[in-house]
């Protein structure tokens, strides 16, 4: 958990590599939904280039079907799932349906200042996802993807005026799911000011 810029989906994807589990973003889900010019796909679009959320009940349909595949049951990080006390419900009867449990929620406190910079500095391979900084992480060639060679974009909703209605809905309908998680006992708070490697670090010593 976290706002947007926070670090969910840089420190998702170390941690899925060093744990060899699956990284399941539905930020990036949705937008492959885009991209593939789907029904969920077609609906989500406008929705996410403002900003807004995507109706819980596209979202939880889309997070029920992709844990169901089998390579989700060796283990999977969720990010940017659930965003909603809806959601938060519905993972948890999802959970108990599958017999899973989550080990831990892990939440990235983060400055607004810090935010902004991040994603207006941050560029994006639209073919393999991986993720760049202009200054923190470049990749090695300017503005090539360093996987697969694609040139990188910068994401529609990573606009200033978007990115404050993202941290607005974020602090509206998300926040609230910390009280939600602390009282489970399962929630660590990590200072997402940090960078990534004493970030990492920091992530070490909680396992
Ligand atoms: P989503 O793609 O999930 O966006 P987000 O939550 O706003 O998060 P971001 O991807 O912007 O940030 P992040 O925390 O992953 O940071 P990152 O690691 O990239 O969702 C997009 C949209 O989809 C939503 O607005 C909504 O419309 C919809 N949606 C998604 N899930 C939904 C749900 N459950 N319900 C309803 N709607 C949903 O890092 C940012 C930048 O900073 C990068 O450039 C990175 O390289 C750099 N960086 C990261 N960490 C560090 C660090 N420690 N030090 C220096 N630089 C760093």
């Amino acid at each position: 958990m976290g706002p947007p810029g926070a670090g969910k989906g840089t420190h998702a994807k170390i941690m899925s590599e060093r744990y060899g589990v699956v990284h399941l973003a539905t930020g990036d889900l949705l937008r492959a939904n885009v991209k593939a010019g789907n029904e969920l796909g077609r609906q989500a679009k406008a929705i996410m280039e403002k900003g807004e959320l995507v109706p819980d009940v596209l979202v939880i349909q889309m997070i029920r079907e992709r844990l169901a595949e089998k390579d989700a049951k060796a283990g999977f990080i969720l990010d940017g799932f659930p965003r909603t006390v809806a959601q938060a419900e519905a993972l948890k009867k999802m959970l108990q349906d599958l017999q899973l449990k989550l080990d831990a929620v892990l939440d990235f406190k983060v400055s607004e200042k810090v935010v902004l910079d991040r994603l207006s500095g941050r560029r994006v391979c639209p073919e393999c996802n991986a993720n760049y900084h202009i200054r923190n992480i470049p990749p090695q060639k300017e503005g090539i993807c360093d996987q697969c060679g694609t040139r990188l974009i910068q994401r529609k909703d990573d606009k200033p005026e978007t990115v404050l209605e993202r941290l607005k809905v974020y602090e509206a309908k998300t926040a609230p799911l910390i009280d939600f998680y602390k009282k489970s006992g399962l929630l660590r708070t990590l200072n997402g000011d940090l960078d990534v490697e004493p970030l990492q670090a920091e992530l070490g010593q909680l396992s």
